[in-house]
């Protein structure tokens, strides 16, 4: 299968400018490469509870230029980063050491392991997604070097597999337990659409966004220390739910499997944390669910209700907010033009996302960086993006 190529117009200079930094780098000629960070519209930690999500991709991307070399070496750069590092395919004791080059290593080793022999190759990486925004900045460095090196190898292309493999070299190399959404957004992504993910089956349904809505992304500039460790305890607290309710419930192997009122009445077989882990995760299934019926049949005047239910539900029953947070979706919710606003990814800082009439926008934009200035003394970065295309091949010819 042929990469697909990007629309020439949006990328093409972008990619033109790599491929001339990758040859003052270099010396030789490469092909252009882009994966998309991500944002949730709705459906949060619900990716390892076999459940639903709601991801679109954005703007912000890895790029990769990549040329294959003659022997089994991999020389990565990172501009973002000004650092270079080689390894070699053939080492078998490749391991994580904390750095950015972790996960194209990471990716490399995994697809190796599979069973896709590599060449050894050149890689000049360069990403605009802010990094430790919660935008995904790690899943499109891992899915647009997956593509780039299997590429270059020759290799057919299964987004599906791509993913889970991006997803793989994340848990067991980088050492980071993640689900699945953001490297399958990341590969699937669609202009103009959010993305429902079936994460049990992985089938999937491509939603248009209303295109008068603007998807808007309010930094709060804060990522909170106890990040990683808050989301595995997260995850540990959902797995003690389905040990515990698995009893009654021999057939169920996720909390996707199970309703509120199910839960409800087993409610005393689970601590009060656990149940209230739980309570969030069936809920969030449902109100995405409902987000995506919504979106499938025009009824935008649904979305801005489980906008907040969701806020409220991660803020109070999953506990994975955080004060800046809820100061911005509160600031939101009280601008005129806001379809819903909540916290999007894995929490304890980061983003929230704002679905704004595009005619609203620059007023909405102004007054929540001003009003969460005011009330933290971080000054917001603010992001007007659309739903973007996931990954591929950039065409710079
Ligand atoms: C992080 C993880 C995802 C997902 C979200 C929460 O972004 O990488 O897999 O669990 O948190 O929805």
């Amino acid at each position: 299968m042929r990469p697909p190529l990007f629309d020439k117009n949006t990328y093409m200079d972008q990619a033109r400018a790599l491929l001339a930094k990758f040859n003052s780098r270099f010396h030789s000629a490469a092909k252009v490469y882009r994966a998309p960070g991500r944002v949730n519209l709705i459906g949060e930690h619900t990716d390892y509870n076999d459940g639903f999500v709601l991801p679109a991709a954005i703007g912000f991307s890895c790029w990769v230029a990549l040329a294959p070399r003659d022997d089994r070496q991999l020389v990565l750069y990172s501009e973002n980063f000004d650092d270079s590092v080689e390894v070699n395919l053939d080492d078998r004791h490749l391991h994580a050491t904390g750095k950015w080059s972790d996960y194209p290593i990471g990716v490399a080793a995994t697809l190796e392991q599979a069973g896709y022999r590599l060449p050894g190759a050149n890689l000049y990486i360069a990403g605009d997604v802010p990094l430790g925004a919660g935008l995904s900045s790690s899943a499109a460095v891992e899915v647009s070097t997956a593509f780039a090196l299997m590429d270059a190898a020759r290799h057919p292309i299964d987004l599906k597999k791509l993913a889970l493999l991006c997803q793989r070299a994340e848990n067991e190399f980088v050492g980071a337990r993640c689900g699945i959404m953001d490297q399958f957004i990341s590969c699937h992504g669609r202009a103009g659409n959010a993305l429902l993910l079936d994460c049990r089956s992985l089938d999937f349904q491509l939603l248009r966004l209303p295109p008068q809505i603007r998807l808007v992304i309010c930094n709060t500039m804060v990522q909170h220390k106890h990040e990683s460790s808050g989301y595995n305890a997260r995850r540990a607290q959902c797995e003690e739910g389905v040990r515990k309710l698995s009893k009654v419930y021999p057939q169920m192997r996720a909390l996707r499997d199970i309703s509120l009122s199910d839960l409800e009445s087993h409610r005393s077989l689970l601590s009060e944390v656990v149940y209230r882990r739980c309570r969030h995760i069936v809920t969030e299934n449902a109100r995405t669910l409902a987000f995506a019926s919504a979106l499938r049949s025009g009824d935008t005047a649904a979305l801005p209700q489980l906008m907040t239910d969701a806020h409220r539900s991660i803020r109070d029953d999953f506990e994975v907010s955080c004060q800046e947070l809820d100061i911005m979706v509160q600031l939101a919710e009280q601008q005129p033009g806001v379809l819903g606003a909540r916290m999007t990814g894995g929490g304890f800082g980061g983003c929230t996302i704002n679905l704004v009439e595009a005619s609203a926008s620059d007023a909405f934009c102004e007054r929540v960086a001003q009003g969460y200035a005011a009330a933290t003394g971080h000054y917001p970065n603010i992001y007007v993006c659309e739903a973007s295309q996931g990954v591929g091949m950039a065409d710079a010819s």
